[in-house]
């Protein structure tokens, strides 16, 4: 008897809708996997029998063949084995044909005792079988947190395969899976670092706070021992709250990379992400043979924090070009391409010479002029063509570190950006845009209004500083930012002047 059963598979970070036909005959007993299968679906068959003995079912003495649409995509992963089970048992009469399966879909990973275990990538799964008009979803009762934010569906957390089997034959009911709307709540914890922690540097707090408000690129410049790290560590700390969409989206990259924590459905925290300097550009980047995120995906909605910039290769900084661009990555495989979203906010942190002393008050520096410029030339003139903010971290003496001032906490910083970010989301609702950063030239023409003097401000500095095309359109983008923070319709003098000290940096370092 045949029987349809539907699953679903992974694509970058989407899921699709796998229908799996099982066909079951009484002849000389046999078992066939086909459909563009890999090692590990291949290797389903042992698993699926293995589960069915052991869950006190008799395999079927019977020639079972499978098939998986669609058959031109290659099925990789683990998460199809539960369909194939639910197929085999229906087909064979197990579980009762009457009951209906056409909006039924079954994802999950078998263990040779018959128990579910979790997959990753479900709530991309999830999300695309709603769309496709399936209503009832059995998934790993280790997944089913992640998968009850999706409204719409209905999530079952199963375990075994005999708990599934008596909830399809009707002698035992489960309970779909409620979400909890407290799962949304910014994660309250992990307060152990504060802005106030970090005395004096106004300048460098103030300009972290209109990058965290505008979401835009950062690169902090100092001698050894500032507080570049320190605070560049406290940048989550006031980061603006994410919107639901932005969540679901960093929730599903944590999915498909199998890194989202246990009891955790949704990613509330905008993520950081700090790769040491010897990394490789495949870990930045993503790959793999089944295509997982690299850590410029990881940090999508986020931060990407590099520090000691220039110990970064050129191969590792150009990777970043792409994505800085678009907000996604494709990386190509034989198989066909995959695209990962990759929207995050830069920030850098280095020296500002090799012996790092360069412009110290007190210690010499021991570089020599050209020296200077080599270290400074590591860093590429593209990647700080699309820094926004540039800014400098002078060296504090002791004395002076204690005498200063504890600044704002990080609570009072967070609502600021906060209500900044209200301000402008206004401009961008459904346009799939959420921060100045990443508005379009379009976007850029049409609410980076300008009053006339402050329009003279920028064409001036294009002329003086030597702006590219594409630093004139990201000058405007943090003079909107500094604006919202003000809660101006209007960009001023005041605010393109501020957003125009941010640049001056480019000719020190490109000079
Ligand atoms: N403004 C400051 N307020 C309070 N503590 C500070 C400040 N600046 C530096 N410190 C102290 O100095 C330590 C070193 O700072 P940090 O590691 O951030 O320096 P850095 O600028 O990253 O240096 P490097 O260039 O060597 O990486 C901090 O852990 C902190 O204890
Ligand atoms: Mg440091």
């Amino acid at each position: 008897m045949l029987s349809t059963v539907y699953s679903a598979g992974i694509n970058g970070v989407e899921g699709y809708i796998v229908t799996v036909e099982c066909d079951v005959r009484d002849k000389l007993a046999s078992f066939e996997v086909v459909g563009l299968p890999d090692a590990a679906v291949k290797e389903a068959k042992e698993r699926v029998h293995t589960a069915i003995d052991n869950s006190g079912i008799t395999f079927p003495d019977a020639a079972i063949v499978i098939n998986m649409a669609p058959a031109d995509t290659k099925k990789s992963g683990t998460a199809f084995d539960l369909a194939m089970l639910v197929g085999i048992l229906r087909s064979s009469g197990f579980i009762d044909q009457s009951v209906p399966f056409d909006k039924k879909c079954f994802i999950g990973e078998l263990s040779l005792s018959g128990d579910i275990r979790g997959v990753r990538g479900v709530l991309c799964m999830v999300l695309a079988l709603r769309d496709k008009g399936i209503r009832e979803i059995y998934v790993p009762a280790a997944n089913a947190r992640e998968a009850s934010v999706v409204e719409g569906v209905e999530i079952y957390a199963v375990s075994n395969v005999r708990e599934l089997c008596q909830h399809l034959s009707g002698k035992r009911t489960l309970e779909p899976v409620a979400f909890d709307p407290e799962l949304l709540k910014r994660a309250s914890g992990k307060a152990d670092v504060d802005f106030s922690d970090v005395k004096g540097q106004a300048r460098a707090k103030r300009a972290m706070e209109i990058a965290a408000a505008g979401g835009h690129n950062m690169l902090i410049i100092g001698p050894p021992g500032t507080g570049k790290s320190m605070l560049a560590k406290r940048l989550p700390t006031i980061l603006p709250d994410m919107t639901f969409d932005e969540a679901v989206e960093v929730t599903k990259i944590y999915s498909i990379a199998g890194m989202l924590p246990e009891g955790v459905s949704l990613v509330t925290t905008r993520p950081i992400r700090s790769p040491h300097h010897t990394m490789s550009t495949a870990s930045l980047a993503g790959g793999g043979a089944v295509p997982i995120p690299g850590e410029i995906s990881l940090a999508h909605n986020g931060v990407l924090f590099l520090d000691e910039l220039p110990e970064f290769s050129r191969q590792v900084t150009e990777v970043l070009r792409q994505p800085l661009e678009d907000g996604e990555i494709t990386i190509t495989r034989a198989n066909g391409k995959v695209r990962f979203p990759s929207s995050f906010m830069l920030l850098c942190a280095m020296n500002p010479c090799k012996c790092g002393y360069r412009g110290h008050p007190t210690r010499p520096c021991t570089c020599k002029a050209e020296d200077v410029k080599r270290y400074l030339s590591r860093i590429s003139g593209p990647l700080l063509d699309r820094i926004d903010i540039q800014v400098e971290m002078p060296s504090l003496t002791k004395q002076e570190i204690a005498g200063l001032e504890t600044g704002e906490s990080s609570a009072v910083i967070r609502e600021r950006v906060n209500r900044a970010r209200s301000f402008a989301s206004k401009r961008f609702e459904g346009s799939g845009v959420y921060c100045n950063a990443k508005m379009t030239p379009a976007q850029i023409r049409r609410y980076c209004v300008t009053e006339p003097e402050a329009e003279k401000l920028i064409t001036d500095a294009y002329e003086s500083i030597g702006l590219s095309a594409r630093g004139y359109d990201r000058v405007l983008k943090v003079a909107r930012t500094i604006a919202d923070l003000d809660g101006s319709e209007k960009i001023n003098t005041v605010h393109m002047a501020e957003a125009i000290q941010f640049r001056t940096l480019d000719r020190a370092v490109t000079e």
